[in-house]
């Protein structure tokens, strides 16, 4: 029988600096890589496009039994009405059930044949997949992770207002971590890491030694 997949779970609230390490370790090991968080985004543009209200668990948990992998390449997944409706269905238990199976059989057979999986999101150590070999919980203070996020937001043509986006994130992170469902929370067995005044390059060099330790220590 070959190896089981190592799974390494990425999470933390927005913009600390999850995504862009998770694609890179994906790349550097030669795993396949899932951002879930593009699954809630998808539920809620389905909801949006289908004239829904995104507060209206039954409707987003029809929407989420429905999704297809089409909808990931979908247009304006990171438009801010998609952002802060993602927070709102990801909120509804039958959402989160209806989108497990297809995380869990994800990182059980990654994509491509490759010998492992990097899932990043808010519940993927706690919840999706709590034996993962490797946990790593990103966090940063809002306002550092709200200047992130509005740089990003520049960079893509958006005129963004800084309050603004500080404001919709402690929003966001409020519902996030306060939902009764799998919130946001590092695992127990999580090692977490601020990335407050840390570089990309910082991160992914501390998360790597952290999954050299983790994963050579299980041989
Ligand atoms: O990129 P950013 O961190 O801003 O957002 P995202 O990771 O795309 O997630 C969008 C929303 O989906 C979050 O605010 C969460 O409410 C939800 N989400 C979740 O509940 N569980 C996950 N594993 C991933 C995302």
């Amino acid at each position: 029988m070959p190896d089981a997949p190592v799974v390494v779970a990425v999470d933390g609230p927005a913009a600390s600096g999850k995504g862009t390490l998770a694609r890179r370790l994906a790349e550097h090991l030669g795993f396949a890589y899932l951002d879930t968080g593009l699954l809630y985004r998808a539920v809620a543009r389905r909801v949006i496009d289908g004239e829904g209200d995104p507060a209206d668990g039954a409707a987003a948990a029809r929407a989420a039994r429905a999704l297809e992998p089409g909808d990931l390449a979908g247009e304006g997944l990171r438009e801010e009405t998609v952002t802060q409706a993602a927070s709102a269905v990801a909120a509804d238990p039958g959402v989160r059930a209806a989108l497990l199976d297809f995380q869990r059989a994800f990182a059980a057979a990654p994509p491509g044949g490759a010998p492992g999986a990097v899932l990043d999101g808010r519940d993927i150590g706690t919840a999706v997949c709590p034996d993962a070999a490797v946990k790593l919980f990103l966090d940063a203070s809002p306002e550092v992770r709200a200047g992130r996020r509005v740089r990003e937001l520049r960079e893509r043509g958006s005129n963004a207002i800084y309050a603004a986006v500080l404001r919709d994130m402690e929003t966001r992170d409020a519902r996030d971590r306060g939902r009764a469902v799998a919130p946001l929370a590092p695992a127990e067995d999580a090692f977490v890491i601020d990335t407050s005044t840390m570089n990309a390059d910082e991160v992914f060099r501390e998360a790597l030694a952290h999954f050299d330790a983790r994963t050579t220590s299980r041989k």
